[in-house]
C-alpha cells in the first residue's frame, strides 16, 4: 500500500489506462430479472448484466501494452514457432527448467499430470485442494489429503502464511501410509479456496527437503504464483532485499515440476508444465499432443504463447504485481471498518467474504455463499463468486459434503479496477450488511453431477430475492 503525506494508506496504480471498456449498472429490477434468469448462479449471469465482474481473476486481467505489442509479432506455425522457442527461453531464464509443455489452460496441466502420476488408490498431499485440481487427481483414482496449517482454515487471523503446508502432519501421513503410496505433494501458491493465501519460502523449503528424503515429487501449482512472490518478499524476514526473480528461482530450485494457468500467471490464456526431470517430460508430452496439440502450441494460439511470454516477464516486476494485493488490502480493510466478516489477512486474488458469519441463519445446505452472491448482485450489479458448499460435492449418501468455509469471493482481476470501483462495492455490501436478514437460502433446480457450480440452476427460498429488491427499490428508487 502507498501511504500519502495524510498517513492514509491507498493502494496506488503504477500503470495508466490507455484502453478502456465502457461499462452499464443495470436498474435495480432487471438485475433481479437476470440473476433469475440466471438459476441464481453468478456463473451464469450474461456479462452485458454485469457492472462489475469480480467473479474471476482468471483470464479477465488487464494486459500490458508490452504484451500488446508482442502479440503482432506471433510466428504462426503448427510445428516449430518462433513464439513457442521465445516462451520456453523465458522459462528456462525465469525457472531454470529446460523441459516447457504448452496446455490451453490451467485444468489441462491437471489433466496430464495426474494421468501421468495417479494410480488408483494413490494418495495425494497438499496445502489445500483447487475444484479442478481434485476433480482431475480423484478422475483418476487418487485421494487428497489436505495438510494446509490449521491457522489456514481460521478465516480471521493474523497469521501471514495461511497456505503452509503442516510439516508434522506431512511427515505423520508418510510415515503411516509410505512413502510409495504417494504419488506426488502438491503446494499451491496463494492457495485459492481458502483466500488466495500466500505459503512462506522457508514452509516450501521443508516441504521440498521432507519430499526429497522420502524420493517424491514436489509438484507446485504456480497459477498465484506471482502474489505469493510479493507475500514472501514483503512478509518474510530475510527475503525483502531480494529481487523477484531471486525468490522465484528459489522457489523453482525446490519443485520438481509446476504448472500454471496462464489464465492467472501471466495476465493472457494458456498454460504450462515445466520440469527439468527429462523422463517425466516425456511421458507427458504424448498425453499434450493427444488431448492439446502439437508440442509447440498446445491448444493456445500463437499470439497468447506471445503474450504470456511477455507477461511472465512484466509479473517478474514488484510494481506490477503489488497492484492487485494492494486493492485486495484496501478493500478487505474497508470492508472490516463496516464490521463485515472477511477473511484476513487479505491474500491474493479477490476479497474474500465469510458468508457463514454473514449470513448465520441460512444452513450451509442451503448454501449461504450462493444466497451472498446473488444478493450482492441484486443490490450492486457485482458479480461474485460462491466458495462454499456449493462448490462442493454430495457424498455417496447423497448428502452435501458440507465446506470448510463459506466465502463469497470478489476477485480483482489485475489492473481491471480502480478505487472508486472498490469504494462503491463497500458501500453496496454495507448496506447488504445491514438488511442481512432479508437473505435466505437457495435450492437446486438442477444440479450436473461434476463440478455443480459451474452450471447447477438454484431457486431463491422464500421469494427472498423480491423481498431484498423491493427494500433497495424503495430506500433507492430503481435506477441505484
Ligand atoms: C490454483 C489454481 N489452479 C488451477 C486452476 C485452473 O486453471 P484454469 O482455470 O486455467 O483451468 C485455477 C483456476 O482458477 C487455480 O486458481
Amino acid at each position: 500500500m502507498f501511504t500519502l503525506i495524510s498517513g492514509e494508506k491507498i493502494p496506488l496504480e503504477f500503470h495508466k489506462a490507455r484502453i478502456v471498456q465502457k461499462i452499464n449498472l443495470l436498474p435495480t429490477s432487471k438485475r433481479l430479472e437476470a440473476v433469475r434468469e440466471g438459476g441464481f448462479n453468478t456463473f451464469l449471469l450474461k456479462n452485458r448484466d454485469v457492472f462489475l465482474d469480480m467473479l474471476t481473476d482468471s483470464g479477465v486481467n488487464a494486459m500490458s501494452d508490452h504484451q500488446l505489442a508482442s502479440m503482432f509479432e506471433a510466428d504462426d506455425a503448427y510445428a516449430g514457432s518462433q513464439s513457442f522457442t521465445r516462451f520456453e527461453d523465458k522459462i528456462k531464464e525465469i525457472f531454470g527448467k529446460n523441459f516447457v509443455l504448452p496446455v490451453h489452460q490451467g485444468r489441462a496441466a491437471e489433466n496430464i499430470i495426474s494421468q501421468t502420476l495417479v494410480k488408483n488408490g494413490s494418495l495425494i498431499p497438499m496445502n489445500y485442494h483447487f475444484t479442478t485440481t481434485k476433480a482431475h487427481l480423484e478422475l483418476n483414482g487418487g485421494i487428497i489429503k489436505e495438510l494446509v496449517v490449521d491457522e489456514g482454515l481460521n478465516i480471521k487471523s493474523s497469521f501471514a502464511f495461511k497456505g503452509n503446508m503442516d510439516v508434522a502432519k506431512l511427515k505423520d501421513l508418510i510415515n503411516k501410509e509410505g512413502a510409495d503410496n504417494i504419488a506426488f505433494i502438491r503446494m499451491e501458491a496463494c492457495t485459492n479456496l481458502i483466500g488466495g493465501q500466500p505459503f512462506s519460502l522457508d514452509n516450501l523449503r521443508q516441504i521440498s527437503q521432507i519430499a526429497n528424503d522420502n524420493n517424491i515429487l514436489l509438484v507446485l501449482d504456480a497459477s498465484l504464483l506471482a502474489e505469493n512472490l510479493h507475500f514472501i518478499k514483503l512478509r518474510e524476514q530475510g527475503n525483502e532485499k531480494k529481487t523477484i526473480r531471486q525468490i522465484t528461482q528459489e522457489i523453482a530450485d525446490l519443485c520438481d515440476i509446476i504448472y500454471f494457468s496462464a489464465r492467472k500467471l501471466g495476465c493472457a490464456r494458456g498454460g504450462a508444465i515445466i520440469t527439468n526431470n527429462k523422463e517425466l517430460f516425456d511421458k507427458m508430452k504424448t498425453l499434450v499432443t493427444l488431448y492439446e496439440g502439437f508440442l509447440t502450441y498446445g491448444g493456445i494460439s500463437v499470439r497468447e504463447i506471445e503474450a504470456i511470454t511477455t507477461g511472465l516477464d512484466d509479473v517478474m516486476d514488484e510494481d506490477v504485481i503489488r497492484q492487485s494485493p494492494d486493492s485486495i488490502e484496501f478493500m478487505v480493510e474497508e470492508l472490516q471498518k463496516k464490521g463485515i466478516p472477511v477473511v484476513t489477512p487479505a491474500g491474493g486474488l479477490g476479497c474474500h467474504i465469510d458468508a457463514g458469519a454473514f449470513l448465520p441463519h441460512i444452513k450451509q445446505e442451503e448454501y449461504p455463499s450462493g444466497a451472498l452472491a446473488a444478493a450482492i448482485f441484486i443490490v450492486s450489479g457485482i458479480r461474485g463468486m460462491e466458495r462454499g458448499t456449493l462448490s462442493s460435492i454430495r457424498g455417496s449418501d447423497g448428502k452435501d459434503i458440507l465446506s470448510d468455509m463459506e466465502l463469497v469471493r470478489l476477485a480483482l482481476p489485475r489492473r481491471v479496477f480502480t478505487a472508486s470501483h472498490i469504494r462503491f462495492a463497500v458501500d453496496r455490501i454495507a448496506w447488504l450488511f445491514e438488511n442481512r436478514h432479508l437473505v435466505k437460502g437457495l435450492k437446486f433446480v438442477e444440479e450436473p453431477s461434476v463440478l455443480r457450480f459451474f452450471l447447477g440452476r438454484l431457486d431463491a427460498l422464500d421469494n427472498w430475492d423480491q423481498e431484498l429488491a423491493n427494500k433497495f427499490i424503495a430506500e433507492f428508487g430503481d435506477n441505484m
